[in-house]
């Protein structure tokens, strides 16, 4: 059996830290790997991967993950860096005692705690990659930067799609699409009359995450829908984005339930006729677009990035280009008006969510592990 240590800087129930604890669960049910999961600081991850029996540790620093994102000036920077390089020599000795065979890192953060840890613990270390690493996302020095770090620190890594995996080194690399934990049972599309209809828009509020393009398009509509609702909550300094869509709303007249962070949207997904994902900048993946298909949603996503690669246009759902308010319109109004085609794309969506079964991404990304730790040692 091998030993997979997963580091992550933060504990916020985000995508990619959910993304983690679905992979890290199938991965121990291969049977082929033993995993622990450390976080350089509390938050609600820590008790949901505890939860389901996955160890879990927590080793702090004076590094605080919020002081440093991006938009920090260069000091900042600077100062956060050298807190990062600290804290992953304490990483490294917790690795260590796990026992571990390899590292793998959840974000960019993790990547450079990961690279001293990996280095005190003699072991390869993997980046696990969530975000395109382009000048648009991370601008053009920092972009630039953590890959020379990859190109120097990783024996390779697993993107979450080839839109992420075209950002990155050249180094040895899987695709690792985040699986779903698909439904037990299987949820009907729902049907009901445009004026009748539920959409609602699944993830965190963020302005790349377009909300705001959402609301205007909504307000568009020749008919509005019954219920729109933002699912999700704020958690890396986005509060005043909320209050910019919430006062957004009442101008545009737009009625918009906003329900903060839920742990579990799947009451919404399994609910709602059409599920919206409408990011400006290019998505890496989009989890939620599979967990819209997998719960009978008929789903609009945006181009370009991962949902290209899960949603084959007029067949599984229907993509349209990232900060079209005037695409964004139609194509809602072609599945509020046509409840029976809404039906046929959510079926076939359901289907093609089967594709995404967790079970495979951890089967792939074990295979992926497996020449990493036996490559060189
Ligand atoms: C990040 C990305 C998202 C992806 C998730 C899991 O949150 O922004 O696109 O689905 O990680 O890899």
């Amino acid at each position: 059996m091998t030993t997979a240590v997963f580091l992550a800087h933060t504990a916020a129930p985000s995508g990619a830290e959910l993304a983690t604890l679905r992979l890290l669960d199938a991965l121990r049910a291969t049977g082929r790997y033993r995993v622990t999961m450390i976080y350089t600081e509390d938050g609600p991850m820590v008790a949901r991967m505890r939860a389901r029996d996955i160890e879990t540790l927590v080793v702090r620093g004076q590094f605080d993950s919020r002081a440093m994102r991006i938009g920090t000036g260069v000091l900042g920077l600077l100062t956060g860096f050298l807190a990062l390089l600290r804290l992953g020599w304490n990483v490294g000795a917790a690795v260590k005692s796990a026992g571990a065979d390899v590292v793998v890192a959840e974000s960019t953060k993790a990547l450079v705690l990961g690279a001293v840890a990996a280095r005190r613990a003699r072991v390869p270390l993997v980046w696990q990659v969530h975000d395109r690493v382009s000048p648009d996302y991370f601008g053009r020095i920092p972009a630039m930067a953590i890959r020379a770090l990859a190109r120097l620190a990783c024996r390779g890594q697993l993107a979450n799609s080839h839109a992420t995996a075209t950002t990155l080194p050249d180094l040895p690399t899987a695709i690792a699409y985040p699986g779903v934990e698909l439904p037990v049972t299987q949820t009907d599309p729902r049907t009901r009359p445009a004026a009748e209809a539920v959409v609602v828009v699944v993830g965190r509020l963020s302005p790349w995450k377009g909300q705001d393009v959402f609301l205007h398009a909504v307000a568009a509509l020749t008919v509005r829908p019954a219920r729109v609702m933002l699912v999700g909550g704020t958690f890396f300094g986005e509060e005043p984005y909320r209050a910019q869509l919430e006062k957004l709303a009442a101008e545009l007249g737009v009625p918009v339930e906003f329900t903060g962070h839920v742990d579990d949207p799947s009451e919404y997904l399994t609910t709602a006729d059409i599920l919206v994902h409408c990011s400006v900048l290019p998505e890496p993946f989009g989890q939620v677009v599979v967990e819209g298909m997998a719960a009978g949603c008929a789903v609009i996503a945006a181009t370009p990035g991962g949902p290209a690669e899960i949603i084959d246009t007029g067949v599984h759902g229907l993509l349209v280009p990232g900060g079209d308010v005037g695409a964004l319109t139609a194509a809602l109004e072609t599945l509020l008006d046509d409840p029976a085609a809404r039906a046929r794309l959510a079926r076939a969506g359901r289907d093609r969510a089967r594709d995404f079964d967790i079970h495979a991404s951890a089967r792939t990304v074990a295979d992926f592990l497996d020449t990493m730790v036996t490559r060189g040692d």
